[in-house]
């Protein structure tokens, strides 16, 4: 087990990282008045657990499982049941699932009463490895992914792997995604990843929350509020990614960010600045995880990423991996973005094995 402590200017906390967790620390963390909230694939697991661990009885919503939960409805469905669950501003929030709940149980949290005391307790390998920490909560509004949210900062976090012996193969690609991502501004990491024989087991997902906590963690402290331009590395793929996501709402969060390093990456080559040999290393890493992510209609799915948060005119900003351990920003008009996602896509039809 070991500890990461995150501080900023608005809070500090601690991640309780590794197996064994959550027996440790959940009934310590989680006292006084409380509101679960979790979604029913993940409840229907751990249940048992969650009684044994924190007594039966306590009240607790449970969300639709997926992408879908991200919805103003469900926020309001949420708020609902705390008020009628009678909730004091001295309660608890307890994100129990993957990071669809925490970032609905984090806005929900922002919001009560102003804002009350929020725990997280990630069940999957991109929630653990991700975003349970870096305080970003955040609803889909508009059509729009994460449109509408807060920075809410968790008051504790426990990162227990044990969890993921119930995710399915999906899920477990979903948190590689999130992973890899981490390795486009992390040499190390990078190295690890691809000189690693087999990207699974107990050990190796153990270790890899803890890498990229810690990276996070770093990142975070430096521009808590992403204003400074330092916390954009945390979103290489994510333009490409979260457009792929709006427009064909079939795969998960993780694949797309995996198609979008492919992608994103594959614009940086062309653009003359991502060198050949990196290239080929980090696509043959994205391409041990996920089939080659081959998408049709990528002209159309482009467009969606001109309501991306990180455009400031008309171009489209992507934060592309650029070289070993280092992403870059480009800016470019969506023209250009959509010629070049078009040319990967039609390479990536004739790969082998195209999703
Ligand atoms: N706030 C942030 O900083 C941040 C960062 C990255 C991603 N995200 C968000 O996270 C979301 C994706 O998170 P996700 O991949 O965890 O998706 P998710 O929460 O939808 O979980 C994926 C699936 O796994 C199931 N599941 C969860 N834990 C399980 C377990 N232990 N055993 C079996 N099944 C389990 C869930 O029921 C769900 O069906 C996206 O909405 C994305 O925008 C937020």
């Amino acid at each position: 087990m070991k500890e990461i402590v995150i501080k900023t200017s608005a809070a500090e906390y601690t991640v309780h990282c590794g197996g064994g967790t959550f027996s440790k620390y959940a009934s310590q963390i989680i006292s006084g008045q409380f509101f679960v909230i979790s979604d029913r694939d993940v409840f229907a697991y751990y249940r048992y657990l969650l009684w044994d661990v924190l007594g039966e009885g306590f009240p607790v919503y449970i969300m639709p499982s997926g992408e879908t939960g991200k919805s103003f409805a469900n926020l309001k469905c949420i708020l609902t049941e705390m008020l009628k669950a009678g909730m004091r501003r001295d309660c608890t929030v307890v994100s129990f699932g993957g990071g669809v709940v925490g970032d609905m149980a984090g806005l929900a949290a922002a919001l009560y009463m102003r804002g009350v005391r929020f725990v997280q307790i990630p069940t999957t390998l991109l929630a653990q490895a991700d975003s349970c920490i870096g305080g970003k909560t955040a609803v889909d509004f508009g059509g729009i992914k994460n449109l509408v949210g807060t920075f809410y900062p968790p008051a504790e976090v426990i990162a227990d792997p044990r969890f993921f012996s119930t995710l399915s193969d999906r899920d477990i690609r979903c948190g590689l995604g999130e992973i890899i991502k981490c390795a486009t501004i992390d040499e190390d990491l990078f190295g690890v990843l691809e000189n690693c024989k087999d990207l699974s087991g107990f050990d190796f997902f153990e270790d890899m929350v803890f890498r990229c906590l810690s990276l996070k963690a770093s990142i975070v402290q430096q521009d808590e509020f992403d204003l400074k331009g330092i916390r954009k590395v945390l979103n290489s793929g994510h333009t490409t990614a979260h457009a792929f996501e709006g427009y064909y709402r079939k795969k998960s969060h993780g694949e797309y960010v995996l198609a979008g390093l492919y992608y994103e990456a594959y614009i940086a080559l062309k653009l003359g600045v991502c060198d050949e040999e990196y290239f080929e290393r980090l696509k043959n890493l994205i391409f041990r995880v996920m089939k080659a992510p081959f998408f049709p209609e990528v002209e159309k799915a482009a467009e969606a990423a001109l309501s991306d948060k990180k455009n400031r005119d008309a171009n489209i900003c992507v934060i592309a991996p650029v070289s070993l351990g280092k992403c870059g920003e480009i800016r470019i008009p969506l023209q250009v973005y959509s010629r070049l996602l078009k040319e990967c896509s039609d390479e990536l039809k004739g790969e082998h094995g195209a999703c």
